[in-house]
């Protein structure tokens, strides 16, 4: 590895600009702030390393565009937009950003939680529209609930930590479970079948991949009870969002808080245009699906935000330049195997 690599950052913002600008200043360092994808590749033809977020692609076809890469490095814990088999055989390594989340996506999840389960928005809108009516505006204790936590990694252990401060009953899956945790928190580890049927709120912390694809689908939604609310902060794909809208629709399931949404990559491109040249039939069901969620009273959708806090963004940033350090000096670190 040359000691002044290449480097192309996509995805980047001004703050992101700034500091890694002033911290690599001793490399070459390219910035966009398009996600790589087939037309901006060109960028970082010459780049030995990118630094992508999640609304880039790394496939085949992308990465024949790349001929010199030799390290992709997320910033982001979430590697579910790399194509894990062709950078082995392209003999490209990946590194991310593990654990960053593990307090600002678990407080999200606790916001989530509160809103939809006290009813946040419909108050807010009455707040603001100055016609209150509290009888529809009853909401239900946390205390005593019981929580499904599905993946007790970096974020699901710190669920679980804030759920016992709020009295919540604990049961979680992991098919690699911590048994310390038992013994640290009070919960329990079962099988997904019995999280799902227990649960008065499912929330999800599990990292997507082709086999957890569509985790929550009917029937898990006919398993989980009429009044259970479901919180995914993990990634979109894990929800089959047509058997999720159908599951609200019929009044199978309570509400349903979703930061994370299958397809929100599509759903990202602001203008139509792009929209309906990238797009397929399953893209067209993704906007349906996500038009039909937004009118629904017992949803929350936000954009992808659960990492956005002052220290997670400061984890992150730190990570990476370590990273493209550590790598640079042929010991590099937070490999994903
Ligand atoms: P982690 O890698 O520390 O923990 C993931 C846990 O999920 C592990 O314990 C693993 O054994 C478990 N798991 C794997 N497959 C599972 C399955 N099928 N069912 C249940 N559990 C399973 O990851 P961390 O930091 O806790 O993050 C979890 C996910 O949250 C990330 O993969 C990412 O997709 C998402 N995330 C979303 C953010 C957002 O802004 N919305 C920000 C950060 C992460």
């Amino acid at each position: 590895m040359s000691p002044k690599p290449t480097i192309h950052f996509f995805e980047i913002t001004p703050d992101e600009h700034r500091y890694f600008q002033h911290t690599l200043k001793n490399h070459t360092v390219t910035f966009t702030d398009q996600p790589l994808n087939i037309e901006s590749a060109e960028l970082a033809k010459n780049a030995d390393i990118i630094s992508i977020y999640v609304t880039s692609r790394v496939e085949k076809k992308i990465l024949e565009l790349l001929p010199k890469l030799k390290l992709i490095t997320c910033r982001s814990t979430g590697y579910d937009n790399v194509d894990l088999a062709t950078i082995r055989h392209q003999q490209v390594l990946l590194s991310n950003v593990p654990g960053y989340g593990e307090d600002t996506v678990a407080e999200y999840t606790f916001m989530l939680m509160l809103a939809l389960s006290r009813r946040l928005l419909p108050a807010l809108e009455q707040a603001r529209s100055g016609h209150m009516d509290h009888s529809t505006l009853t909401g239900f204790n946390l205390a005593g609930k019981t929580l499904g936590v599905i993946g007790t990694g970096a974020i699901g252990k710190h669920v679980v930590r804030i759920a016992n401060g709020f009295g919540m009953k604990v049961l979680a899956y992991d098919p690699f479970p911590n048994q310390g945790l038992e013994y640290e928190y009070n919960m329990q580890y079962v099988k997904i079948i019995e999280l799902l049927s227990q649960s008065d709120i499912v929330t999800l912390h599990a990292p997507y991949m082709a086999e957890n694809h569509h985790m929550i689908n009917k029937n898990a939604f006919d398993r989980m009870k009429p009044t259970a609310l479901l919180i995914n902060t993990a990634r979109g794909e894990l929800i089959d969002t047509q058997a999720l809208v159908v599951a609200l629709a019929s009044q199978q399931l309570g509400g349903a808080a979703l930061d994370v949404i299958e397809g929100e990559k599509l759903l990202e491109l602001n203008e139509e245009t792009e929209l309906l040249k990238k797009t397929t039939d399953r893209g067209f069901n993704y906007v349906l699906e996500q038009l039909i969620l937004e009118k629904l009273p017992n949803v929350i959708i936000t954009p992808h935000n659960a990492f956005n806090s002052y220290e997670a963004l400061e984890w992150i940033r730190h990570t990476t330049v370590d990273n493209i350090g550590s790598f640079v000096a042929g010991q590099p670190k937070n490999l994903v195997k």
